[in-house]
């Protein structure tokens, strides 16, 4: 990989000089001719990545060649040139975090979970065929954590300063088609931080293609706004924004159709414009729909927008989003309405990583989490605090719930402006957000410069989504004189809940929510804390100073009307803050689930508390305390009934009215046995629930979240890990190893939910914690018709799970292109009138009087007759170096001779293809051709120039 970095030195001495490779073909139109128009095609570029883990370093750039050229496009040095060596390098599949993999160490941020962050480098080669010439291509990352560079062709197109927000870059002017390959490379720096949780790092989210008409849909470019109109129907502007990369205007017509959720097509509309060549034109059209089925986070109907461009009759592109008929507001007294009815917000802040895949989330536990907090009757995500994936935000809107979408820099300068400008515009369709927030917790919160910048960032919220809230997450400075509250249309309150009241009497016009409150600390499955053991007791008695626990967070906000919700911190354990703890603690405590989604006590205590569609009744702890016979066991029931009764092996411990903040508690003197609970309502048995002392570990069992897997090698399911007694009973105490294996599938990642364990996520084992673990599986694209999960256990009956394997189209993805390696940076020298001898250079200070070429490209023709000089050097790729190789010199246009290193090793002749062996050696080769030169016509290489390994018989 250091090849690059001796090319680049040998450049010192004037030899050659880095290719200028980016250059479009000259003479060719940059527009397609109307037979080639096709409609888009959005493609996966997930495969066919190779990773380095660390840094290349750049060379220091040194005399004045090698500096001219370093001052070019196309010329990109370290690991970033176009035909740089990365077969060495790791084969990763996209979403990849390389941070979740590192080891833990007691050195690193314990903040961002005690793993190494570092630097890393993605590359990748992509083909593009003829008949892509002309279209727009665009690169759309997901995201990249957390600082990236990113070259096309070694010429930087883009450094992103979020780990957040997705990144599209316009590829079509650096392109290049048929036989040159085109190559990317991202370095990723994740020393920067953006957050004080694990973040990650790479290329963690999806990787796209996306190939439009030259005149088509921009991304992001398709708002629907739907709002009820006085009538109480529903009317919905559509606005799009149509780009043209052509060279001629383009009158455009954009054809709008909405359906419902059964495709029914309930209204249309058009409107037409004119885009001005490598302009951008918005146009609008007003579509009326009447009555329509309503989104709610319990009924989430969706409708589909969808938008054909045409032009001249003929489409060109076609773009559609989801939304949803809903209406959102706040008052001040009474809190938040959701179509008009008074909505309690029950949410949840989140984070973004899961055990055993850290923040490269595949899409379909996305789902699983969202279901997760649905069962524990939330109905809302704060997403914290950061540009969510688009697959959770998909998740919502089908699901049912709402989400708080969070900025994550508070900067309204214009590179920070515009990462909120992009959120606002990639995410204002949705159903799911309700409303919007600016910041969380800045210091200059409670400051006249607070004050300002919100205010800017708030008017760049509005310009692009009139409708919508927006809140700022403010845990002080509420009453200072300037402050941000006064700047925003929902003050948002982080924790400081003896605040409300005051606020509220002050500010009676200003609607408040709780945007973060709770931070309490639970261990999933321990009921006794243990301070010097870093374990806490599920049973809601331990909080942060800032906090408070999840009975008294709640009761604060319940029992005001005029605050509009909560936000408990947090739904689900993350990595890293593993607050109040440190080292060997490295996830935090705050989840209402663990990090695999397994639920905590503070689960079953919102459950009882917002769920009020089904009977809840939750008994804690486990009965398992053998030797603690005869010793007060405190016992807990979580339930919305209005009564519940305890009982021991069937004697009755107490009757007690259920208290809907603090639920009920028995001291139960531990003897084995079961342990029984009723909730009763208006006196009627509504709810029965039961623990029961277990025996010994017998079995494995696991259980799949979905018994049914698309056979797509995408598709992922959780599976829970548990053992069983010999009655089948889950043994809520066992802590033992487990090994799996799998086959139709691949095992993706585990975990357990233990924060202080130090155990790999990737592998083929996992120890149970309190009795659980999890696996994720992911099925093969292969013909397997079942995936078969097996774990065993020293001492266990071993278990076996089938997942069914159901036909699925794979999702369009781009095949990975196999890198090839071409021989760039050529020089001609002038026309000499003699033979000149083969070592003539240019010296370094000269760059004019040799040119610069491509082979390939049309060549110019010449302004006299005699000879020139092509030279280059290149550093065969190490295969090559090893081996030997084939230099394959396609056709060249004159008579003339081929050196190598100064040796001759082929005569050319006009129009015949060329190759020539490359014997193994070391480092790098000079590559020199003496072609004739003939007054009128073009000199030179007419092919792209490449080397293959000896025995690559691949011919592609
Ligand atoms: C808040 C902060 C969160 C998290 C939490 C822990 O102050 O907004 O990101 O750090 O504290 O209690």
């Amino acid at each position: 990989m250091n090849g690059n970095l001796t090319r680049r030195t040998m450049l010192l001495s004037g030899t050659a000089s880095a290719g200028l490779a980016a250059l479009p073909a000259v003479g060719v139109s940059a527009v397609a001719p109307d037979s080639a128009i096709r409609s888009r095609d959005s493609r996966y570029m997930n495969e066919g990545w190779r990773f380095y883990d660390g840094d290349i370093p750049m060379p220091e750039v040194r005399g004045h060649g090698w500096t001219y050229a370093n001052a070019k496009a196309g010329n990109a040095w370290g690991a970033a040139p176009t035909n740089f060596d990365d077969s060495l390098w790791d084969e990763v599949r996209i979403p990849h975090d390389f941070v979740v993999t590192q080891p833990f160490q007691q050195d690193a941020n314990l903040s961002q979970g005690y793993r190494r962050r570092g630097v890393a480098w993605y590359r990748r080669t992509l083909r593009f065929d003829e008949s892509e010439r002309g279209r727009h291509l665009e690169l759309q990352l997901g995201a990249a954590a957390t600082h990236a560079t990113v070259w096309f062709n070694g010429t930087v197109v883009d450094r992103n300063f979020s780990g957040y927000n997705g990144i599209n870059i316009d590829l079509t002017p650096f392109a290049r088609y048929g036989q040159l390959t085109n190559s990317l490379a991202i370095r990723i720096d994740a020393n920067a931080m953006e957050g004080w949780w694990y973040e990650g790092g790479g290329l963690y989210r999806h990787v796209k293609l996306v190939s439009r008409d030259p005149v088509h849909i921009a991304t992001d470019g398709l708002y629907a706004d739907p709002h009820q109109n006085a009538e109480g129907g529903w009317t919905v502007p559509v606005q799009t924004t149509v780009k043209n990369i052509a060279e001629r205007a383009a009158d455009i017509v954009v054809e709008v159709a909405i359906s419902d959720g059964e495709g029914r097509v309930v209204a249309r509309g058009q409107s037409r414009t004119t885009v001005q060549p490598l302009g951008s034109q918005m146009t609008e059209a007003v579509l009326s729909l009447g009555q329509g089925a309503l989104w709610s986070v319990d009924t989430p109907n969706l409708y589909t927008v969808e938008a054909r461009l045409v032009v001249d009759g003929a489409e060109r592109d076609r773009a559609s989003v989801k939304t949803g008929l809903r209406t959102f507001r706040f008052d001040p007294d009474t809190g938040f309405y959701l179509n008009d009815r008074p909505t309690k917000i029950h949410g949840v802040c989140v984070h973004q990583d899961h055990a055993g895949v850290g923040v490269a989330v595949p899409d379909s536990l996305w789902d699983f989490r969202v279901r997760r907090l649905k069962a524990m009757g939330c109905n809302a995500i704060r997403i914290s605090h950061h540009a969510p994936a688009v697959e959770l935000l998909d998740a919502c809107d089908r699901l049912g719930m709402l989400v708080l979408n969070e900025n994550r820099v508070f900067n309204p300068a214009p590179d920070f402006i515009g990462q909120l400008e992009w959120l606002v515009r990639r995410d204002r369709s949705r159903a799911c957000v309700f409303l919007w927030s600016v910041f969380n917790e800045e210091p200059m919160q409670g400051t006249e410069q607070g004050y300002e910048m919100v205010r800017r960032m708030v008017a760049a919220v509005k310009a692009l989504d009139a409708r919508r809230a927006v809140t700022a997450a403010m845990n002080d400075g509420v009453f200072t004189p300037v402050n941000v509250s006064q700047a925003v249309d929902v003050m948002g309150f982080n924790y400081q809940q003896t605040r409300y009241d005051a606020f509220h009497a002050a500010h009676p016009d200003v609607p408040l929510i709780s945007t973060e409150d709770t931070s309490a600390f639970q261990t999933r499955g321990a009921w006794e804390t243990d301070l010097d053991a870093h374990v806490m007791a599920e049973d809601d008695t331990m909080a942060a100073d800032w906090g408070a626990t999840h009975r008294d967070a709640w009761k604060m906000i319940a029992e005001r009307p005029f605050v509009a919700g909560a936000f408990v911190w947090t739904g689900f354990d993350y990595r890293g803050e593993p607050s109040p703890f440190d080292w060997p603690s490295a996830s935090s405590f705050f989840g209402a689930m663990d990090l695999c989604g397994f639920p905590k006590g503070a689960f079953h205590l919102h459950r009882a508390q917002w769920v009020r569609t089904e009977p809840v009744l939750t008994l804690l702890p486990h009965w398992n305390w053998q030797g603690r016979e005869g010793e007060p066991i405190k016992v807990m029931a979580f339930s919305n009934a209005e009564e519940v009764e305890l009982s021991l092996n069937g004697r009755s411990l107490g009757r007690q009215v259920v208290d809907p903040y603090r639920m009920n508690s028995w001291t139960v003197p531990y003897a084995p046995g079961k342990l029984d609970a009723v909730g009763f309502v208006g006196g009627a048995r509504v709810s029965v629930a039961s623990v029961e002392t277990t025996g010994e570990s017998f079995r494995l069992r696991l259980t799949p979240d979905r018994t049914r897997l698309t056979r797509d090698g995408t598709d992922v399911t959780p599976v829970t890990v548990e053992a069983l007694d010999r009655r089948g009973r889950p043994v809520p105490t066992a802590n033992i190893m487990v090994r799996f294996s799998i086959e139709g599938g691949d095992i993706i990642g585990l975990g357990n939910g233990n924060p202080n364990s130090h155990e790999p996520e990737t592998g083929d084992r996992r120890s149970l914690f309190n009795g659980l673990a999890q696996v994720l599986v992911r099925s093969s694209a292969g013909d397997a018709r079942a995936l078969v999960l097996r774990a065993q256990a020293e001492g266990l009956r071993p278990a076996r799970l089938s997942i069914a394997l159901d036909p699925g189209a794979q999702p369009p993805s781009v095949p990975p292109a196999a890198p090839v390696m071409t021989v760039e940076g050529w020089r001609m020298s002038p026309v000499s009138p003699t033979l000149p001898g083969i070592d003539w250079v240019a010296s370094d200070s000269d760059q004019n009087s040799w040119q610069w070429l491509q082979p390939g490209s049309t060549l110019p023709a010449g302004d006299s007759d005699g000879f020139v000089i092509y030279r280059t050097t290149l550093t065969p790729w190490a295969a090559i170096q090893r081996g030997g190789g084939v230099i394959s010199l396609g056709r060249v246009t004159s008579a003339g001779e081929v050196w190598l290193d100064g040796i001759k090793i082929a005569d050319t002749r006009p129009g015949v293809d060329l190759t020539a062996p490359l014997p193994p050696r070391e480092g790098e080769r000079s590559l020199v051709l003496r072609l004739q030169a003939v007054r009128g016509r073009p000199t030179g290489l007419l092919d792209v120039v490449t080397v293959r390994p000896a025995a690559d018989n691949s011919g592609g």
